[in-house]
């Protein structure tokens, strides 16, 4: 399967920061935002993956990553996001890399202390559709929120002023490749994006999502509170804590 990482977007809640470089390429502790995501679809053996940038910083990617040999990635592709149209806007841009197949998404603010290897590799065995993962939180209405009936998720609410349940929706999708069928279908939201969630949506419609339950800590890292927090649980935990010299698709960390 190839991943993508979706690392576009203006960064404009972390001006000042963001108005001289990209917001995934800021330091969360000792190393850049974006290696994170990058170790997570290693960890689950995915190494063919297209970035999808944007803004006015997109340069300094290739300057940090190159071809990707030296993170252990066979191939990094890279592509440009126009504007800030929104995630299913971003990933529109991946249907010629991925070529027909699967895909695994990972939003590029997103990082993870454990791995998805069991989820992807459950993916890998599931005919059609999209499996979400999702992880218990105490601010559910900063998130995609699941409703829920028994173990089973009924729709995904975007940032739902009451939330109905405290099950965030994480920025880890994976989808066969009518996504790119029913990216074209999407009518832009409120806030004017393309939205995941509208995707998700689309796949309960069709009775084919299935959602796992994230082991370990999550955290998104795009507001100062989060970036904060991503800082102190990789230095204090250790966690999905990788640097240059360890890019290999094992953990540092056993876990
Ligand atoms: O972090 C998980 C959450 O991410 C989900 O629970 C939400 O359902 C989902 O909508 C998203 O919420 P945010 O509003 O926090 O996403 P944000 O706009 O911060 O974008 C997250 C990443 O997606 C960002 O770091 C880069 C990428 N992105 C975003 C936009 C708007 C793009 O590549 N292009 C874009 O146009």
């Amino acid at each position: 399967m190839k991943g993508v990482i979706l690392a576009g977007g203006l960064g404009s809640r972390l001006r000042p920061l963001t108005l001289v470089t990209n917001k995934h390429l800021l330091p969360v502790y000792d190393r850049p935002m974006i290696y994170y995501p990058m170790q997570t679809l290693l960890n689950a053996g995915i190494n063919e993956i297209l970035l999808v940038t944007g803004g006015e910083h997109a340069g300094d990617f290739l300057k940090l990553l190159g071809n990707g040999k030296a993170l252990g990635l066979k191939d990094l592709h890279y592509t440009y996001q126009e504007g800030e149209g929104g995630i299913a806007d971003a990933l529109k841009l991946a249907e010629d890399f991925v070529d027909g197949g699967k895909v695994v998404v990972v939003l590029g603010d997103n990082i993870i202390e454990k791995n998805i290897k069991r989820a992807v590799a459950d993916f890998f065995t599931q005919p059609t559709g999209g499996k979400i993962m999702l992880k218990d939180v105490p601010d559910p209405h900063r998130f995609g929120v699941a409703r829920m009936d028994g173990d089973r998720v009924v729709e995904i609410l975007e940032k739902p002023k009451d939330p109905p349940t405290n099950h965030a929706v994480i920025g880890i999708y994976m989808y066969d490749n009518d996504v790119f069928d029913i990216c074209r279908t999407l009518k832009p939201s409120g806030r004017g994006e393309l939205e995941i969630t509208d995707v998700n949506n689309a796949y309960i419609e069709r009775g084919d999502l299935t959602a796992d339950s994230l082991d370990g800590w999550w955290t998104d890292a795009g507001t100062f509170e989060s970036l904060y927090r991503a800082a102190k649980l990789v230095a204090e935990g250790g966690a999905n804590h990788v640097g240059t010299e360890h890019m290999t698709r094992e953990r540092v960390a056993p876990h």
